[in-house]
């Protein structure tokens, strides 16, 4: 089965062909992100204009490279289209120009919840198989959630971020020490890897990470590094920006492991899943995997490349999860969480 995703839920355009959901045939992300990084801060109204301007010539290009394998639109099966969460801006570009390829060809539509998407970039061209229970990770820029996903679609929520997300600590963060303005957490994991062990080691808050549940909290620390710059620039000497860095680092990632591997260990899940684009840190990936190693657990993590927003994993959790609704019911909705089915 061969399914065609679009996907425009913030500030990247994309579309994919993929085939029973595992196989990735085409695929094409466009992003605004450029743009958004000069205004510091996402400007709903401007990735709205762009996923106007980036739509038809993305689905345009996914569609020549089907061609150019040999396949037409005839081929394909199913369309399927991101409906949330997102800006909602963005997605009814997505939306509606998937329910309009939908009623010209005839085709069926499928709705995806974005957050479930992120899930799956793990089943696309992976050789090992995943066995269920798996725990699931989702770290991304607006969600933390810890997951336990007996079967396809069958999701039990375990805990999630009190206040703000993991992707958007390391976002803030990045802001504080001046590493950039939007969407650091690429240039704050760089600047850390700089720094082989931090003089700040152990300075910075690891909230609720000794507690039995699965929530997090992220907000303390970002106040705890805002007061350890402030407390550095009394001293007059320049701010060890890498060595800040490398020690909030470790936190989020103190935390966000110790949790996932007990929840592997207390629910008897053997295989775990990392998804969001956080998943895409290199220090998460490889304290992830030593500590599934010696705890007999199976990490799967997604290519970088699937870690970032596309439309390789809508499709993916498009074939697993969904059906096709009417077209009269598919609508952008901007809130959903991880749990909420579509
Ligand atoms: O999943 P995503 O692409 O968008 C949302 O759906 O939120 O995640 C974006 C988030 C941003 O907060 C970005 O800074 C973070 O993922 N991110 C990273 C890395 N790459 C992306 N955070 C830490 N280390 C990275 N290497
Ligand atoms: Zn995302």
């Amino acid at each position: 089965m061969k399914i065609l995703a679009i996907e425009s839920s913030c500030d990247e355009t994309a579309a994919a062909i993929v085939q029973d959901g595992v196989t990735e045939l085409c695929s094409t992300v466009a992003s605004s992100k450029e743009l958004h990084e000069r205004t510091g801060g996402i400007v709903p109204e401007v990735a709205a204009r762009k996923q106007v301007e980036f739509v038809v010539p993305v689905i345009d290009d996914t569609l020549s490279q089907f061609r150019e394998l040999g396949f037409s639109i005839s081929d394909l099966d199913s369309l399927a289209v991101t409906v949330g969460p997102g800006l909602v801006g963005s997605l009814v570009v997505g939306v509606e120009a998937a329910k309009a390829l939908a009623l010209a060809w005839n085709k069926p539509l499928i709705p995806v919840n974005h957050l479930v998407g992120h899930v799956y970039a793990n089943f696309v061209g992976n050789d090992t198989p995943i066995e269920f229970p798996a725990v699931v990770l989702l770290v991304s820029g607006g969600h933390t959630d810890l997951v336990l996903m007996k079967s396809h679609g069958n999701f039990e929520y375990l805990g999630g971020t009190l206040d703000d997300a993991a992707g958007e600590a390391f976002d803030k963060t990045a802001r504080l020490l001046g590493l950039a303005q939007y969407l650091g957490g690429v240039q704050l994991s760089k600047a850390a890897e700089q720094c082989s062990s931090s003089t700040f080691s152990g300075r910075l808050p690891r909230a609720m990470m000794h507690d039995n549940a699965y929530d997090f909290s992220f907000s303390g620390l970002k106040t705890a590094v805002k007061r350890l710059i402030e407390s550095e620039a009394v001293s007059n000497v320049p701010l060890a920006v890498n060595d800040i860095a490398k020690e909030f680092e470790d936190a989020v990632v103190d935390v966000l492991s110790l949790k996932a591997i007990n929840a592997c260990k207390n629910y008897g899940a053997k295989h775990l899943l990392l998804g969001g684009g956080v998943s895409a840190n290199k220090a998460l990936r490889s304290r992830l995997e030593k500590m599934a190693d010696s705890n007999g657990v199976i990490m799967h993590v997604p290519p970088i490349r699937l870690c970032t927003d596309n439309a390789v994993y809508i499709a993916s959790a498009a074939y697993f999860n969904n059906s096709p609704k009417e077209l009269s019911q598919i609508h952008a909705d901007p809130s959903l969480g991880i749990m909420d089915r579509v």
